[in-house]
């Protein structure tokens, strides 16, 4: 029987509880699904736990019939961080290379990555999660992407630091502990959901990546294969939802049904008379409305929505200047319109994202919303092939470190023990 090893990806979002289980097979080169779940979402916002019992019930669930459906258990386990408490702060940490010779060596990378961490000023209630190195520079030698072997004094590291606030992750730490559940990892789910979605060259010509979610929207800019800028929105697809209750005077539910079932963010495709019967999902309900002005309804809100992206990439200088254009993830990419609204707004191509393919039940975890669980469970994977072969043995040789991604590489506190413990870094 060959090897295999089993990834665990929990995605805890405002709307959906996502896992997704998926198994790697030694001498397979992808990941096979096993297990997807997603579950109805009640007790968080923005990230942040707000019914803790809530949330707990609904990762339980979602976490045993992923189990279920596999017949496996998971032996890598990542969860994922979202939310407005997320920032990205980029940094620079200055050592002197250690070697008489001034040969820089893989420790003189790593401590100038600890200065990183060490200098970042953080209020003390905000929590580190990922130091992604951006360049260094050794003397008079700018924009190095890998100085080991060189030779200098003076080896400045300049790098993402991103991370959330402490009271998220205690209160999604509560809730794990509540369902039994010991990540062996966190990652910020932007950052996980480009994993899934994103190939290098897009990353490296120049592309957004916007997750639509529920109660938030994250930015993620990438250009010539770095991060170049991470935001998070406080407004999502309940805020159209939201909107369409309002609009109509229905219920927060027949608001989502009439969304999910008829909403586009394009009025002008749609005919001035063709009307939806609201009593066809509430009996309370004895209304018809024009489906043209729930359109104008999401439009406007989906506008706004977009306005702010722009804003973001304005905020990072690439507003209408990345040649691999926007890709689309979360739910809210499912909303007919979208696409084109996002290419009209932001001046860019457009199109939704999908996970890259994998074996087993793909088709589960074949849409924009399982971007973030997908990302996970490959961030598993990369976690594990650091860790050496798949049965775990031994440390991979020289360059093991860039097998993982680069932002999963130094990261704070406690991530930070399994690279010590998988990766010859002391
Ligand atoms: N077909 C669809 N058309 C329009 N909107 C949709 C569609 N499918 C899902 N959505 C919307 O997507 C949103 C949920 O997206 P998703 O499941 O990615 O959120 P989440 O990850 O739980 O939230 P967050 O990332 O904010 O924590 C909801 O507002 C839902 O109405
Ligand atoms: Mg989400």
């Amino acid at each position: 029987m060959p090897k295999t090893e089993n990834y665990l990806g929990i995605d805890i979002g405002s709307a959906h509880v996502r896992a997704v289980m998926a198994q790697e097979i030694a001498g397979e080169e992808s990941l096979r699904v096993l297990g997807a779940v997603s579950m109805p979402s009640e007790g968080m916002r923005r990230g942040s736990v707000i019914d803790a019992s809530a949330v707990a019930g609904a990762v339980a669930k979602a976490v045993s019939h992923a189990e279920r459906m596999s017949g496996v258990t998971s032996d890598v386990v990542g969860v994922g961080i979202s939310g407005t408490d997320i920032f990205c702060q980029k940094t620079l940490g200055v050592i002197a290379v250690s070697r008489p010779d001034g040969e820089v060596a893989e420790e003189d990378v790593e401590r100038a990555m600890a200065e990183v961490e060490a200098r970042v000023m953080l209020p003390s209630n905000r929590e580190v999660l990922h130091v992604i190195p951006k360049s260094y520079r050794l003397d008079d030698q700018k924009d190095i992407k890998d100085p080991i072997g060189m030779r200098g004094v003076r080896l400045e590291a300049e790098a993402f630091v991103v991370g959330t606030s402490m009271n998220q992750m205690k209160g999604i730490g509560r809730i794990l502990d509540q369902v039994g559940i010991r990540p062996d990892f966190h990652a910020v789910e932007p950052l996980a959901a480009a994993e899934a979605v994103l190939n290098p060259k897009q990353k490296e010509l120049g592309v957004v990546l916007v997750d639509i979610g529920g109660s938030t929207t994250s930015v993620t800019v990438y250009e010539e294969g770095e991060l170049v800028h991470l935001a998070t929105l406080p407004v999502g697809g309940a805020h159209v939802t939201n909107d369409i209750a309002i609009g109509l005077r229905a219920s927060i539910d027949t608001a989502e049904q009439v969304k999910l079932q008829y909403g586009t963010a394009l009025p002008d495709t749609v005919g001035k008379r063709e009307e939806i019967d609201l009593s066809s999902f509430d009996s309370h309900e004895t209304e018809s409305v024009s489906r043209h002005h729930v359109a104008e309804i999401i439009e406007a809100r989906m506008d706004e929505l977009l306005r702010f992206v722009n804003s973001e990439l304005a905020k990072c200088g690439r507003e209408g200047l990345l040649p691999a254009g926007v890709v689309l993830t979360g739910g809210g990419a499912l909303l007919p319109g979208a696409v084109e609204l996002a290419k009209d707004i932001l001046r860019l191509p457009s199109h939704v994202g999908y996970p890259k393919p994998l074996g087993g039940i793909l088709d589960q975890v074949d849409s924009p919303d399982f971007a973030t669980a997908v990302g996970l469970v490959l961030l598993a994977r990369e976690r594990r092939k650091s860790h050496g072969n798949i049965a775990g043995i031994g440390f991979l040789a020289e360059g093991a470190k860039r097998a993982v991604p680069d932002w999963m590489l130094s990261v704070g506190n406690k991530t930070k023990d399994w690279l010590r413990k998988f990766l010859p870094l002391d």
